[in-house]
């Protein structure tokens, strides 16, 4: 009987607001998963139900219990900003319905139900590497400025703890609101201190307008550089920032310029199947998590149900758009190279040209 019902996946995104770009991004690279592996597994059709929670937590927890409860969706999927991803692990556990976080990246998430698998990165992850490229590259005091709330938080610890090991110093902590942020008074503040270099965490979206305001108050002209995590260059916004961008030396898990046969071929894809649209970060995300939702399927032979899922999804192994992943079974959290990036112009376009790997990076955030 299970295998002649569809199997479900709800698609929890925000496709409206601040936030409208991850959602995008996700659901157009979930859906060119399901084009390039067919709608079906084991004979059983794959049916993908898509809800807008416009990032508001308490819209995602009630969209979360009505494709439960009414859908009776095997798979929870989406989640493009922390509050939502955690607002439905309650769900999850009472259910017992594996959440597969594509998008939010706090470190603690993947605690907050043993149902939560991340296919996205966390900031500790990413954090830690530009803080050991800094010191030895000129760069001795930094003022961080990050969005004020857990993957702000996150970075903003994660990258000063690491400094400040490697004899560095971070003279200045500045969190900047979630909702529409204004970045000028904080910018006009570092440029007062002149520290070596601002470093940045803002989400997916919101970057663009951090070099907008960093470039017209000259902050580069006055010898403070930007360093960030990618989410800043992010690839959906990166190569209409303009040439005031070159030169920034970001770290992240993806660039669509990775220089590999897999990249190439899900960056064409992907663009040819969006009008052009270039993949960034969120999007290797949601393909990632669909291929891991897809082959925990196969190994239960199509069955499903939330435990085996589960127990399929740990441990899987496999080579992402990225480089090289894997999903640790005791975190459920993703295992991935981290990339030094330099935006540089290539083809007349913007992009973050990887030049240094640290490989097979586990989340340094966890407590166990
Ligand atoms: C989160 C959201 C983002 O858009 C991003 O780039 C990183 C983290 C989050 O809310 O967890």
């Amino acid at each position: 009987l299970a295998q002649s019902t569809p199997f479900k996946i709800g698609l929890i995104l925000p496709m409206t607001g601040q936030q409208a770009t991850t959602g995008r991004q996700i659901e157009a690279a979930a859906r060119l998963y399901m084009a390039q592996n067919g709608d079906t597994v084991n004979g059983r059709k794959i049916e993908l139900i898509l809800k807008d929670d416009t990032s508001l937590p308490d819209t995602t927890r009630r969209l979360a219990q009505e494709l439960v409860v009414n859908d009776k969706v095997d798979v929870l999927a989406g989640f493009g900003i922390t509050p939502s991803a955690l607002a439905t692990a309650p769900i999850a556990t009472q259910s017992k319905t594996p959440e597969v976080v594509m998008a939010a990246a706090t470190s603690s998430i993947t605690e907050a139900s043993p149902y939560i698998v991340r296919t996205s990165f966390t900031l500790p992850q990413v954090s830690v590497a530009l803080a050991d490229w800094a010191p030895k590259n000129g760069i001795k005091k930094v003022v961080s400025l990050v969005s004020d709330y857990g993957p702000g938080i996150d970075a903003e610890k994660f990258f000063k703890d690491r400094l400040t090991f490697n004899g560095g110093q971070v003279t200045e902590s500045l969190r900047v609101p979630l909702r529409n942020p204004d970045f000028a008074p904080f910018l006009q503040k570092v440029r007062d201190l002149k520290p070596d270099a601002l470093f940045v965490f803002v989400p997916s979206g919101a970057g663009a307008a951090v070099m907008k305001q960093f470039l017209e108050r000259g902050m580069d002209k006055a010898g403070i550089k930007l360093i960030a995590t990618g989410d800043v260059t992010d690839d959906d916004q990166l190569n209409d920032m303009g040439d005031g961008a070159l030169g920034v030396v970001t770290s992240h898990h993806y660039s669509a310029a990775h220089p590999s046969a897999a990249n190439k071929k899900f960056v064409e894809a992907f663009s040819k199947a969006n009008k052009g649209l270039r993949p960034n970060f969120m999007a290797v995300g949601g393909y990632d998590g669909m291929r891991v939702i897809y082959e925990a399927l196969k190994k239960t032979g199509g069955k499903g149900g939330g435990d085996a899922l589960l127990a399929a999804m740990k441990g899987q192994i496999f080579e992402s758009p990225r480089g090289p992943v894997f999903i640790d079974a005791q975190t459920r959290d993703i295992v991935q190279n981290v990339y030094l990036r330099k935006v540089e112009k290539k083809d007349g376009q913007l992009y973050n040209v990887e030049f240094d790997v640290i490989k097979d990076v586990k989340d340094p955030g966890k407590t166990k």
